[in-house]
Formats: C-alpha cells, sequence, structure tokens
C-alpha cells in the first residue's frame, strides 16, 4: 500500500514571489526561505535563472540563494528556463565551490501542454520545439550532479486555447521524465480546474509514469484547490506543491491567483490519515506557517489571503 506521507514543496518564494510587481529585497526573499526551513519546509524553491526582462523580480535569485542557511536534508531547487540559466547557476556554484554545502544541488525545467502557452512562459512556438530545447539542459545539469525536477502547466485549462487533452500532458509528463526528471509536478496554472478533471488527468498520466514520480501543483483561482489536492492524494500522489499564504501567480497566466496555501494544506491534512514530511518534529508546523504567511503578506503591503491563516488568526 502506498505510504500516507505526503511532501509539500514550498514555492511561495518563486511562483508565491515571481508575480509582485514592487521591488522585494534580497534579505526578504532570503528570510522567508529561512523562515519555512525553521517551520519545517524539506524543499524550498528558492528562485529562478529565467531573464530578467521576462520576471524582472526573480533577478536576484544567486544572492537570495547566497543569503539562505543551509540545513543538511533541505533542498533549494531554482527554475532554469534554457541552458543560458543553467550556465549562469553554474558560474554561480563555481565561483562558491569551496563552501561545505552547495548553495543549491537541484534546478526545475518547464515545459507546458499548450503550444499556446509556450509561446506565451518560453517564447517558443510548439511543445515540441520546448522539450528539444529543454532535453540538453536537463543531460548537462544531471551530468554535474544536479536533481532535476521537471513540471507540465496548463494540466487542464490553458488560459489561451481552453480545455486540454490529458493526452498532451501524459506524452510532455513521460518527455520529462525520459530527461531524467525525478519527479514530474503537474500544474493547474490558471486554478480553475475541478476534482473529477484533475483526476482524469491524473489516471491518464499514471498510464505511463508511476505516481510516486508525480506532484500536484494546484493554484486556486476558483477556490478548488484544497479539494484538488485532496483528490490527487486519493489518486496517490504524495508530493504537493504549495506556497505560503497563498502568494503567487503566473505572469503568463492572466487573471490566476496563487498556489494553494500552504497552511491550508497543513490544516487539511491534520489529524487525517495522512501525515506531512518535515523537519520540525517530523512535520511541517502549522502555526509558524501561519505566521510566515502573515509576516510576508506584511511585507507586500496587504493580509494573508490563506483561508486557514486567518482562522487561525481569528482563534
Ligand atoms: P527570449 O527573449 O526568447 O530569449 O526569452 P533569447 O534567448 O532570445 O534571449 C534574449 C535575452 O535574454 C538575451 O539578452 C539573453 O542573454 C537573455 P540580451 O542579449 O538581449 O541582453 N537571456 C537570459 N538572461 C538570464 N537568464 C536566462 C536567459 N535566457 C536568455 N535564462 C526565455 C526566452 C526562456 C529566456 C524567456 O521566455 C524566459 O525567461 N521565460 C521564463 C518565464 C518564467 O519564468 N515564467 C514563470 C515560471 S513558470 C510558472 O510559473 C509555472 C509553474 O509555476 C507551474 C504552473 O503553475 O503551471 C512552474
Ligand atoms: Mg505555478
Amino acid at each position: 500500500a502506498a505510504s500516507n506521507v505526503v511532501n509539500i514543496v514550498e514555492v511561495g518564494p518563486r511562483d508565491g514571489l515571481q508575480n509582485e510587481k514592487g521591488v522585494i529585497p534580497v534579505s526578504v526573499k532570503s528570510e522567508l526561505i529561512n523562515r519555512l526551513v525553521d517551520a519545517g519546509a524539506l524543499l524550498v524553491e528558492a528562485g529562478s535563472f529565467v531573464s530578467p526582462k521576462w520576471v524582472p523580480q526573480m533577478a536576484g535569485t544567486g544572492e537570495v540563494l547566497q543569503g539562505i542557511r543551509q540545513k543538511p536534508g533541505v533542498h533549494f531547487p531554482v527554475l532554469v528556463p534554457n541552458q543560458k540559466g543553467l550556465e549562469n547557476l553554474l558560474e554561480l556554484l563555481s565561483t562558491h565551490s569551496n563552501s561545505p554545502v552547495p548553495l543549491t544541488d537541484e534546478i526545475a525545467i518547464f515545459a507546458a501542454a499548450s503550444d499556446a502557452f509556450t509561446k506565451a512562459n518560453l517564447n517558443l512556438a510548439t511543445i515540441a520545439e520546448s522539450l528539444a530545447r529543454l532535453e540538453p539542459v536537463a543531460r548537462a545539469a544531471l551530468d554535474k550532479g544536479l536533481r532535476v525536477r521537471g513540471y507540465v502547466s496548463v494540466v487542464v485549462h490553458c488560459p489561451f486555447s481552453g480545455k486540454v487533452d490529458p493526452k498532451v500532458v501524459k506524452d510532455v509528463t513521460a518527455a520529462l521524465r525520459n530527461m531524467g526528471c525525478y519527479e514530474v509536478s503537474l500544474g493547474d496554472t490558471v486554478g480553475r480546474a475541478r476534482p473529477h478533471e484533475v483526476a482524469e488527468v491524473l489516471e491518464e498520466v499514471k498510464k505511463v509514469v508511476p505516481v510516486n514520480m508525480l506532484a500536484g501543483h494546484f493554484h486556486d483561482t476558483f477556490g478548488t484547490a484544497v479539494a484538488n489536492v485532496m483528490t490527487a492524494l486519493s489518486h496517490g500522489i504524495r508530493t504537493i506543491d504549495a506556497s505560503v499564504g497563498g502568494l503567487g501567480g503566473c505572469p503568463y497566466s492572466p487573471g490566476a491567483t496563487g498556489n494553494v496555501a500552504t497552511e491550508d494544506v497543513l490544516y487539511a491534512l491534520k489529524d487525517s490519515e495522512y501525515s506531512v514530511a518535515g523537519g520540525v518534529n517530523g512535520t511541517i508546523d502549522l502555526d509558524k506557517m501561519v505566521n510566515i504567511g502573515w509576516w510576508i503578506s506584511e511585507q507586500l503591503g496587504r493580509e494573508s489571503i490563506s483561508r486557514a491563516g486567518r482562522g487561525v488568526k481569528a482563534r
């Protein structure tokens, strides 16, 4: 039987902050990551080595990495869209090759299940072209000893071309797995998927990729993200991407809001048949996470939009 231990990938510092218009100091970003690790997060996306013209907020990711307090067993993946991004990362790593622990040991590469979203997010005409571009990036990263995680965006709806065929999602997921990704995260980028649609795409993808190599990545635009998380768990998924405070949204997905809030996932799973893996007494501390959600939201000049975060505070 599948284990009931759920892994959370904390994407707040990357997916959560990439869409923010105002300048967020590097020190705040590093502190956010350090606080998340203190709350028990084991895998925290630290930022992106993408074009600063495309996503200005992620420009300082190299400095953010240098402000992280490393902890054994905790990973800090960064998004890499192309060879140039990997070169920039490897250059940074080589200038820190004397430090006992590398600044990061993992990248995430990203593809999409529609041509239109591939164009918007990567400026490439087709899915096939993007996979052809990513393959040597993944190979070079693996050669350097980095772990590689994969993303498939728009697994249910594309903001430009509508409903997505689960068979396309299956093929893109299989391609990323064949490039050597240890896990592929399936993204409802627009945040309008419903549980029955999530179930449909998961059952299709599971035909070719083992479910223990899959993760669920749900944005919460239409309020279905927690329901989608529970559906994914009941279909065997054990890794969930979530963002503290419900921060976020993809710059190339108009109107989409943040990821499912980490606090909301922790609250939904508390005292259930599932346990959440983490570094504080073997789990992630809900109250600490709630406080971080409020703290980072205040840094951004607003209130936490996590429902559990608001509920805990009002208690
Ligand atoms: P392009 O303009 O076609 O790139 O963008 P290019 O190769 O023609 O280069 C143009 C300029 O950018 C050049 O500089 C390059 O050096 C530079 P110039 O000569 O003009 O001075 N450049 C770079 N600089 C820094 N880092 C790089 C890099 N590459 C080129 N890596 C490109 C193509 C892929 C670069 C661009 O489209 C891009 O950066 N895209 C990333 C978009 C992004 O970050 N999206 C958000 C993350 S994905 C997401 O949120 C979804 C996810 O959460 C899952 C889900 O929810 O579905 C993961
Ligand atoms: Mg996302």
